[in-house]
This record gives C-alpha cells, structure tokens and sequence, in this order.
C-alpha cells in the first residue's frame, strides 16, 4: 500500500472502478457477445445451407443461376459457383477469433462438409468455400452479417467514462487532501516552535475543519498558558525582590535591633506570594476576584517610604473596598509607588473609587519620562538610561507587569507629565 493519503484514497475511489468494469467487460464479452455472434453465424450458415440445397435440388444451369441470384437479392450473400479444384490450404487463423471459431464450429454441425473460410483476408468480409460434389461454392458475406461487430463502440464509451471520472477523482481527491495536508503543515512547525503559516485557517470538509478549529484552540490555549505562567513567575520574583530590598532597609535601619513585627509581614507576605504561585503551577485556576482595601494597602506603602526615607501623601476618595484581585492589584501599586521611590524624593496617590471605576494616580517629583518614550517603557526589561539609577538591582520588568494586571482587570495604564515635576502614572481599572 502507499503510504500517503492522496495516493491511498484514488485507490479507493479507482479500484471499485477498475473492478467493476473489469466484471462488465468480461460478462459482455462472454454472454451478450458471443450469444449475438453465435446467432448471426448461425443465420448465415443457414442461409448458406438452404442456398446448396437448391443447387444440389436444380443442378442444371439455370438453377445455379436462379441460386445465385436468390442469395444475392433476398440474403446478401455473393455466390460464386466454381469448378471442383481442392480447397487452399487453412489459412492463419486470427489470435482473437471468435468468429472463426463458432464459423467454423456450425458449418461443421449444419452443413458437415469439407470447407475453407478466411475471416482476416479483407477486414469487411469474410469468405467461405464449401467443396461440394460436383463444384466448390464460394461465398462473401459481410462480416458484420455473421458477427456482432459493435464492442468497439461499447469499450470505447466504457473507457471514456472512466477516464472522465478518474479525473474528477483527482481534482475533486486533490481539493479535499490539501486542507489535511496544511493542518499537518501547521501542526508540525508549532511542535517545532516555528510559528504557523500565516494563511493557515481551518478548510475543507467538516471533520477536517473541526480538526483544523481544535487545532487552532489548542495553540491558543497553550500560548496563553505559557504567557500566563511566564508573566505569574515574573511577578513573583519581582515582588520577592521588592521585599529583599524592603529587609536589607530595614536591617540597615534599625541598625542591629531588628523589628521583628516588620520582617514577621514580608515573611507573610512572601508566603503568600509563593503559595499562589505554587497553586498556579499545579494548574489551578488563576487569582480570583476578590476585596482588597486600599487604606491598609496604602498605609503599608507608608511604612515603606519611611523606611528609605521619602514621602508619600495619600488622598482617598470613595470606598476603600475595592473589588479586584488582591494579589495582583496591590503588586501592580506596589511596582508604581516603588518606581517612584526609586526615582523621586516626594511621591504623592490620589485614589478616585467612583461607581463601577476606580483611578488610581501616582505623581513623583523624579525625572519624569520623556514623552516619546512612555510606550517603550512598558516593554519587558526596558529601563532608561542606566547611569541615573541610584539602585542598581532594577530589570526592567516593573511597568510591563503592572501594564498586563491592569489589562488583565480590563482596565490600562498611562504615563504623563505629573504637577510635580516628575512622572505621573494613571491606573484605571473597572472595580
Ligand atoms: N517614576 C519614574 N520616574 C522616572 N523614570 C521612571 C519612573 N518609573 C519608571 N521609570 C523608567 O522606566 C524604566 C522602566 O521601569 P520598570 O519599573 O519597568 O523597570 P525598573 O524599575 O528599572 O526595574 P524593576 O522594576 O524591574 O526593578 C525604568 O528603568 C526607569 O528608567
Ligand atoms: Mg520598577
């Protein structure tokens, strides 16, 4: 068997073909074909008998005559009464001669006596010599008179159609195999890592195109998997670095008497971060929508600007019960304010909790961001001009995992020129 589909299915479709054909041909040939041929021959030897029983009945002149012309007239033979020289020698007998052989085969049965017949010579007409007892008697008869002479015409009309149907097989086989083929194309490079092709979208008939719809499902929900975890491990590891700093801060603060309620809330904090993390990894689901209150979080963001001694000022209006998911809302704050921190000596929030709304805006009074560069920063490890960063542990991944939270909450993030001279981030989030 082949081993490609293409070459496997015009199999199918052709062989049945082949087969039946074959099976029609052969019952043709056998049954109708010889049946005719074998009556026709048996008209005309008939013919031939009755026309020697009238000569051998009148066997002066003119009833040679009168035969003659009777065959000629009313059967269509051409008779020619010759003298009794001995019958030529048999001639070649055709390889397919089925005419010679049921011929031959009744004018042995009807007429019994020694005769010659050439059914090749000449293509339109066969001849038959009958020696009889006084003369030898030679016939043309037409060929088609003793044989039936139309299979051409059938095998021709049977080859034809097959030829057409084989080639509406192949196109028709051809259209259908193309769209499998590009959906094995496509599976192939995403298992390579390679992207699909572009033009890749499901066709064909209905179980390829919902292979084709599962395919395409399937990557999605694999990239989107990918992408989810990737961002989850990139925001822990940034929060547990935040906290690092917060503890070496907080060690250098208190100068060898260590706050042991502080460093007890980042442990728990880490904690906390590390078991989401662990819960995403085993495949549960992600964050849910939960209560966050802004004062507490905003009062922990106190504590820190006391620590690395800057300022912060808090103005909150609205409920500071705010629905969205804790985790994530409060890193995408975190990573915010700690720019800020990072960048600016005086940092100031204002949180706007309006009906179904809540904007968050952070303003510093640091170097800002020069306004051509605001959408490249909330690229992955982009960070501006090395050299002005005091703290030198950044990457560059802050504002682009607080850009995916806020999207994530169906919300966005944007930078502008704050009152204070420095940056001024907007975060609006439906809450
Ligand atoms: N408040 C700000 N004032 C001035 N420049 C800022 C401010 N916030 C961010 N930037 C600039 O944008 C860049 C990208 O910030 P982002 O938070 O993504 O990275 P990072 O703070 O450098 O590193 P990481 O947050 O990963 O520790 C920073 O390198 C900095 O140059
Ligand atoms: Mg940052």
């Amino acid at each position: 068997m082949p081993k490609r589909l293409y070459a496997r299915s015009l199999i199918i479709v052709i062989a049945p073909m082949i087969l039946l054909q074959s099976v029609v041909a052969f019952v043709f040939m056998e049954r109708h074909w010889q049946t005719v041929t074998q009556r026709l021959s048996t008209a005309v030897t008939r013919d031939i008998a009755a026309i020697i029983d009238l000569i051998e009945t009148y066997p002066d002149e003119r009833g040679k005559q009168n035969a003659v012309r009777i065959a000629q007239e009313r059967l269509s033979l051409r008779v020619d009464i010759m003298p009794p020289d001995p019958l030529p020698a048999p001639g070649p007998k055709p390889f397919f001669s089925i005419l010679d052989q049921i011929l031959s085969a009744e004018i042995t049965s009807q007429i019994n006596r020694p005769f010659w017949i050439d059914t090749v010579g000449n293509s339109n007409v066969v001849e038959i010599r009958i020696q009889l007892d006084e003369q030898v008697l030679r016939v043309f008869a037409r060929r088609s008179q003793a044989y039936a002479s139309n299979t051409h015409i059938f095998l021709l009309w049977m080859g034809g159609t097959s030829l057409v149907l084989i080639i509406i097989a192949v196109l028709f086989l051809r259209n259908q195999i193309r769209p499998i083929q590009q959906l094995a194309e496509a599976a192939e490079s995403f298992g390579k890592g390679r992207p699909t092709p572009e033009d890749f979208r499901p066709r064909g008939a209905e179980e390829v195109r919902r292979a084709g719809l599962a395919f395409l499902q399937m990557r999605e929900r694999i990239e989107r998997q990918i992408e989810q975890r990737t961002a989850m491990l990139t925001g822990v590891s940034h929060d547990l670095r935040t906290i690092l700093t917060r503890f070496r801060l907080q060690l250098a603060v208190s100068g060898g008497k260590t706050d042991v309620a502080a460093l007890d809330n980042d442990i728990e904090d880490m904690q906390s971060m590390l078991e989401g993390y662990l819960s995403f990894a085993r495949g549960e689901a992600l964050e849910d929508t939960g209560r966050i209150n802004l004062e507490t979080l905003f009062a922990k963001l106190t504590e820190e600007a006391k620590l690395r001694g800057r300022t912060l000022t808090v103005q909150l209006s609205g409920d500071p019960e705010v629905h969205v998911r804790p985790t994530a809302f409060s890193r995408l704050v975190t990573n915010l304010v700690g720019n800020s921190f990072r960048y600016a000596k005086s940092v100031h929030i204002t949180a706007i909790h309006g009906p179904g709304s809540l904007i968050v805006t952070v303003d510093d009074d640091g170097p800002g961001i020069p306004a051509q560069e605001r959408e490249h920063v909330f690229r992955p490890f982009v960070r501006l001009d090395e050299a002005r960063n005091q703290d030198s542990g950044g990457t560059g991944l802050g504002l682009s995992i607080a850009r995916d939270i806020a999207r994530s909450h169906g919300g966005d993030i944007t930078l502008d020129d704050s009152p204070l001279g420095g940056l001024r981030c907007v975060v609006r989030v439906p809450a």
